[in-house]
This record gives C-alpha cells, structure tokens and sequence, in this order.
C-alpha cells in the first residue's frame, strides 16, 4: 500500500513557489537549506560534478560540525541514477557533532541520464521518509532534475557575464582607439596637407595672371615637386593607419622583422614555418594575422615562461590557418579572460573565421586561427 505522502507535495509546492520568488542564482544559495527545513534534516551538501571530480557547491546543517560533508564525497559516485534512502555509513558520525547520522537521503543530480552531482541529506534521528516505500521515493526525480538544471547551468551564466562585460570593455577600447586615429588623422591632414594645398593654389592663382611663359615654366617646376612631397605626406598618413612594415613589405618580410626584433629583445627563440604565402592577401586578413602573431608571441613572453615558439603559417585553397604554439607552462584556468585572446577572438569571428586554443599543462600552449580567404 502507498503511504500517504503530503510532505513530498509540500516539499514540491515549497520548491516551486520559492523558485519563482528567486533568481537562479540566488536559489541555488538558499536550496540546501531550504531542503533541510522542509524535509526536516539535520544536514545537506550539494556537490557538482568538475571534470572526474566532484566539488562541494553548498551545504547547510543546522546542527553538523563544517566538515560533515566532505565524508559524503565517497558515496556518490556509485550512486544509481534514482533517489537512494539508506542507512547512513559509520563515517559520518566523525563530522557529525551530538550524534551519528542514522539515515541520509542521495539524491543524483541528472542532465540528460548523465549524473552531475549529488545532493545528501542527512538525520540524526528519525526521519519524516521513514515511512516511504521505494516507489514513492521516485516523486523526488523531478526535484533531482529542477536541482540539476539549477546547479549545472550556474557556471554558465557567470562564464557569459565575465564575457559580456570583457566585450564592453574591450569595445570602449576600440572606440577610444578609433577616436585617437581619427584625431590624428585630422590632424595630419590639416596641418601638412591642407597648408601645402592651399600654397599650392595661392601659386596657380598668381601664375593664372601671368603673361611671362618662361616665369611660368619656372614656377611649374617648383609646384610639381611641392605636389610630389605632398603626395608622400598623404602615403605617410594612410601608412600610419596600417603597421607600415605590413604596407611596405607584405605579410611575410613584415612578420619575419617582427620576430627578428623579438628574439632579439625576449631571447625566445621563434621557429617560424611557412607555406604559400607568395602572393598578397586580403588587407584584413594581413592584419588579423599580423596582430594575432604581435599579441601570441608577447604573451608568450608574459605569461608562459617559454624558452621557444613555433608560428605555423599555411594557406592552402581558399583557408588560411595560423597556429602559435609555445613549450611554456600552458594556461592557468582562466579565472577572467584578458583583452588580448578577447579581442583577437572577435576579430576573428567577425572575418567569419575561427579561433581555438589548445592548453597542455607544463607543455605549452597552442593558439590557433582559422580565416577564410574570400
Ligand atoms: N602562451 C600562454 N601561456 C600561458 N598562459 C597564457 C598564454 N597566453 C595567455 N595566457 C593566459 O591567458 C590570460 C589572458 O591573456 P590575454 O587575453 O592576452 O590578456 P593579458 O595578456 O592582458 O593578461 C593571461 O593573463 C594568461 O594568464
Ligand atoms: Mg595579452
């Protein structure tokens, strides 16, 4: 016969009258503790699956010593993916001050049939599911999922705040650098080009008037070599704008100066390999490879500890593939990700490109970009 089950309802009603008065964030703080009182345990710890191990997320015991719950963290692993109601192990009455747990409750956390995590509960004396049959434990499924959803899903949400806020920063950074240019820019046109124009036009006026041909001549000669100086103080400015290295030499000379000049003053060694790169390409291809190179191998030098790089440059058909790979320490996990990989990332995916990092501990990092060449 189906014992009566009012607390299960009551639990579920409580669950989700309280998750739609909280954000999920904050519900995610508050339902160890909320499981306790409501089912009337004496202590609860969440923990979230991390890779082959599992991490404590929250736990809450209104009575249990801080430590309770780490002698928990055995149990879960064999759990089966359906609530388990036991007779609780010996080792939780270490942790357990006033008494030894009697009975716990594992409740798997389940994404997609996979376990993610567990969440224990535990009583030190009798308990309000003592009296449930195993079928009725299987009310408590839908709880495991809404708690998986809860807790699996929270890391993302943070990971997409961490970036959307990079991405502001890293916009009003290239604002200010447009801004800068622009300035610059205007600057350079009025006070070189704009000056000379304007001689140059005051000149063509007098010499409009004049009758004297040879007087004329004479002047022309002067006015086309002002012309040809001013024609180069345009060059100059619109150099400025591109690395003029990349203007002047094409991609490949541009990027075997930069390395020349970084091996000179970091003392990396740089290995840098090539494949069909004869031929000129897309401005804004140039450039992204050109940037991707400068901020790969300064970071190589701040943060990886390395003492050699290889840069793998190859376009084969219509594809361009960079790789930049170092024999440095690889990358820490990133807690909040820089401006450097940010921004190159964008530049990439706005070339409709892509952009991956390959990260062995101890043996380096690889950076690499794909770009299509249309
Ligand atoms: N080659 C590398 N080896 C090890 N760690 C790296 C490497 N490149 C980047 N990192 C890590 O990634 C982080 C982000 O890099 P980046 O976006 O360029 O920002 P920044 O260089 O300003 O810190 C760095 O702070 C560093 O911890
Ligand atoms: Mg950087």
């Amino acid at each position: 016969m189906v014992s009566e089950n009012k607390l299960l309802l009551s639990f579920l009603l409580e669950l989700s009258e309280a998750l739609s008065n909280y954000g999920q964030l904050r519900i995610q703080e508050e339902l160890p503790k909320l499981f306790c009182e409501v089912i009337k345990a004496d202590g609860c710890a969440v923990y979230v699956q991390k890779i082959n191990n599992y991490i404590l997320h929250k736990q809450y015991s209104s009575s249990a010593s801080s430590h309770f719950a780490s002698s928990w963290r055995q149990i879960g692993w064999n759990l089966s993916t359906a609530a388990v109601y036991i007779d609780a192990p010996e080792t939780a009455g270490r942790y357990f001050q006033g008494g030894i747990w009697q009975r716990c409750l594992l409740l798997p956390l389940l994404r997609e049939d996979k376990i993610e995590g567990v969440l224990l509960a535990g009583w030190a004396g009798a308990s309000p599911l003592d009296g449930l049959l195993q079928e009725e434990l299987r009310l408590l499924q839908p709880i495991s999922q809404l708690l998986s959803d809860i807790y699996c899903t929270t890391h993302l949400i943070t990971a997409l705040k961490e970036r959307e806020k990079s991405l502001s920063i890293l916009y009003q950074k290239a604002e200010q650098e447009l801004e800068n240019g622009r300035r610059q820019v205007s600057l350079a046109l009025h006070d070189e080009v704009g000056q000379v124009l304007t001689s140059i036009l005051l000149q063509l006026n007098i010499l409009q008037q004049s009758e004297d041909l040879d007087y004329v001549k004479g002047r022309l000669g002067g006015l086309s070599h002002i012309t040809q100086q001013t024609l180069e103080e345009v060059r100059r400015i619109s150099h400025n704008l591109r690395p003029a290295l990349l203007e002047n030499l094409g991609l490949q000379a541009a990027l075997e100066s930069h390395i020349k000049e970084y091996t000179d003053s970091t003392g990396i060694a740089v290995e840098f390999r090539h494949h069909n790169l004869e031929e000129r390409l897309p401005d804004d291809v140039e450039i992204i490879v050109y940037r991707a190179v400068q901020e790969g191998l300064t970071n190589v030098a701040r943060h990886a500890g390395a003492s050699s790089v290889m840069i793998n440059l190859t376009v084969k058909g219509n594809k361009l593939l960079l790789q930049i790979e170092d024999n440095g320490k690889g990358m820490e996990e990133r807690k909040s990700s820089g401006l450097g990989l940010l921004g190159m990332e964008e530049r990439v995916k706005l070339a409709k490109g892509k952009f991956w990092l390959l990260n062995q501990k101890d043996q380096g990092l690889t950076l690499n970009i794909l770009l299509p060449l249309v």
